[in-house]
């Protein structure tokens, strides 16, 4: 159905200014619904066990997954003129035991937030570290941080905050991503004090 209709959008040369204008409209209010449905239901499957079986099935260097990352997500973050450091991301490899779809989840909702909730013109770094048995990739951000009385609501399924209730989403990005990394035997916490830009780590075992 999407298809479709970039299809009918991508040929609406020939439709009143109006019409293209309503299509356009339907056709973004369909793609975060989608994307709605495909988060409820990644969530019923983490929350089902259904996926254990392709959990660690992959060998992912993390400093070659935030490389891929970035680039995808430099546009978004030039639009706001925000911009990214890759940082501690040089040799040696880091490498985990993963399912690579469900880490790309995890991590791109990271930085989808770091650039939604950084006002324009900040700056957003990304650091792949070793420490000790684990691998962790730390996502800092220059933006307004989380208020103290948020700290602990804002992975709880749905939980938008004073921030994330002004622009789109559905509250379960940070869920998601805590509960992909669970699943791999790590965590995601929030690591900043509050009020002072956010810091994000995701910890993963060392493969
Ligand atoms: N980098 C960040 N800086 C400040 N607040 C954040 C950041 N990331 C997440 N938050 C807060 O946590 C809430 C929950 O995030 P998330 O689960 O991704 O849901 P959503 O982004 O759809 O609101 C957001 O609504 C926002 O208030
Ligand atoms: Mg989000």
């Amino acid at each position: 159905m999407h298809g479709e209709l970039s299809l009918i959008l991508a040929r609406a040369g020939a439709l009143d200014g109006e019409a293209r204008m309503q299509l356009e409209r339907v056709s973004s209010e369909l793609e975060a619904h989608l994307q709605t449905c495909a988060r409820l239901l990644l969530l019923a499957q983490l929350d089902g066990g259904v996926l254990d079986r392709q959990l660690r099935s992959e060998d992912v260097d993390l400093v070659m997954l935030m490389r891929e990352l970035i680039e995808l997500v430099t546009p978004l973050a030039e639009e706001k003129a925000i911009r990214v450091e890759r940082l501690h991301m040089g040799a040696p490899a880091r490498r985990v035991h993963c399912c690579k779809a469900l880490l790309v989840e995890a991590l791109f909702n990271l930085l989808d937030n770091a650039i939604r909730y950084t006002p324009g013109g900040g700056r957003i770094d990304v650091a792949v570290l070793r420490r000790e048995r684990h691998v962790i990739v730390a996502v800092s951000d220059t933006g307004p941080g989380v208020p103290a009385q948020e700290r602990r609501l804002i992975f709880q399924r749905f939980y938008r905050g004073a921030l994330g209730t002004k622009g789109a989403g559905t509250g379960l990005g940070l869920t998601i991503a805590r509960g992909i990394a669970r699943a791999h035997g790590g965590d995601v916490r929030l690591c900043s004090p509050s009020g002072r830009g956010a810091t994000f780590q995701v910890r993963l075992p060392v493969a």
